[in-house]
């Protein structure tokens, strides 16, 4: 096999953000939209890049300068994910890898982590090394911590696993919560929110008070726990409510925004069972909880603020497209 192609897909966060970095759990559920990378071995000995979404156009160095030099900001991920595969599994001659994404890279929805996980899972597949889930999710993350130097690997666990999980720092555990559907609508604030300025704008906060701030992760990891059990039972109400808590110690931590807020409010004040920021905050996503009577209200509150983006949750994780 010379070629294949891989799909991945976007997450949201419904309970933990934040807190998870440090130790604690989250719960995340993988969106139906969804990242495809195509990789196809080449002789010439080169890595060649082409991912239009985010403005990498023949992007190409020699496959043993992987990870040297001037890296494009919209190949890290790619690039690195290569190398981290080669340097553990070895291979020779090159590779051309292009990448699609369904959603934008604004939203929030992970595309870094979904095409981190991608190269890898096609790169295990073209070179016939079986990787579990789990060691692919160990790849890919270590290739984000080599980036970002912080996250605690929820949107890898998501783009590998798929479905809706329970996930603590780092992947100490990872456990698939089984349910059919998730009546989330999901509004976007059309703000960019850069992770790592935000987890560092937390950090700050948290060295002026650590008691506060630690408190504070020890309320969010109390209500992740009560959500695990409204998410098994389909308790849409009680998850509701404890996203709008959850709401409440994001606002504590300093990383909400007016316009979530604003979006956050349309949703509850037209009938949803809750909703919060989704991810680190300062931008990027709210999620809500609606029953479907409720959601045309919702959707028509929520756009009158913001933009509803139409996407499920609790879709299935990486696979093989062809
Ligand atoms: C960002 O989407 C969520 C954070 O908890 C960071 C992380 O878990 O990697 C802020």
């Amino acid at each position: 096999m010379n070629r294949i192609t891989v799909s991945a897909p976007g997450k949201l966060m419904l309970l933990g953000e934040h807190a998870v970095v440090y130790n604690r759990p989250c719960i995340v559920t993988a969106v139906g939209q969804r990242m495809f990378v195509t990789v196809e071995r080449t002789k010439d000995g080169l890595f060649e890049l082409n991912a239009p979404d985010v403005d990498v156009k023949k992007y190409k160095k020699p496959m043993q300068e992987l990870g040297q030099g001037e890296i494009a900001k919209g190949a890290r991920f790619v690039e690195i994910a290569v190398k981290n595969f080669k340097d553990k599994y070895y291979f020779t001659g090159g590779l051309k890898i292009k990448t699609k994404s369904q959603f934008s890279s604004q939203f929030g929805f992970g595309s870094s982590s979904a095409s981190t996980v991608c190269v890898i899972k096609g790169l295990s597949i073209l070179f016939g090394k079986k990787l579990s889930d789990q060691q692919i999710f160990n790849l890919a993350y270590k290739t984000i911590l080599n980036i970002q130097g912080k996250g605690s690997g929820f949107d890898v666990a998501a783009a590998v696993f798929g479905g809706t999980l329970y996930f603590w720092t780092g992947g100490k555990f990872i456990k698939p919560l089984n349910i059919k559907e998730l009546p989330l609508v999901v509004g976007y604030s059309g703000v960019k929110a850069d992770t790592v300025t935000l987890i560092n704008e937390v950090k700050e906060r948290a060295n002026k008070y650590p008691q506060v701030i630690d408190g504070i992760y020890d309320q969010i990891h109390a209500l992740v726990e009560e959500g695990r059990r409204s998410v098994l039972k389909g308790d849409w109400e009680s998850l509701g409510e404890l996203m709008s808590f959850n709401q409440g110690y994001l606002v504590s931590l300093g990383v909400s925004t007016k316009k979530l807020a604003d979006m956050i409010y349309a949703a509850k004040e037209n009938g949803a069972y809750g909703a919060k920021l989704s991810g680190a905050g300062g931008g990027d996503c709210i999620v809500a909880l609606v029953s479907p009577s409720k959601k045309p209200a919702v959707v028509k509150a929520i756009n009158k603020v913001g933009k509803v983006i139409n996407v499920k949750g609790n879709v299935e994780g990486v696979r093989v497209e062809g």
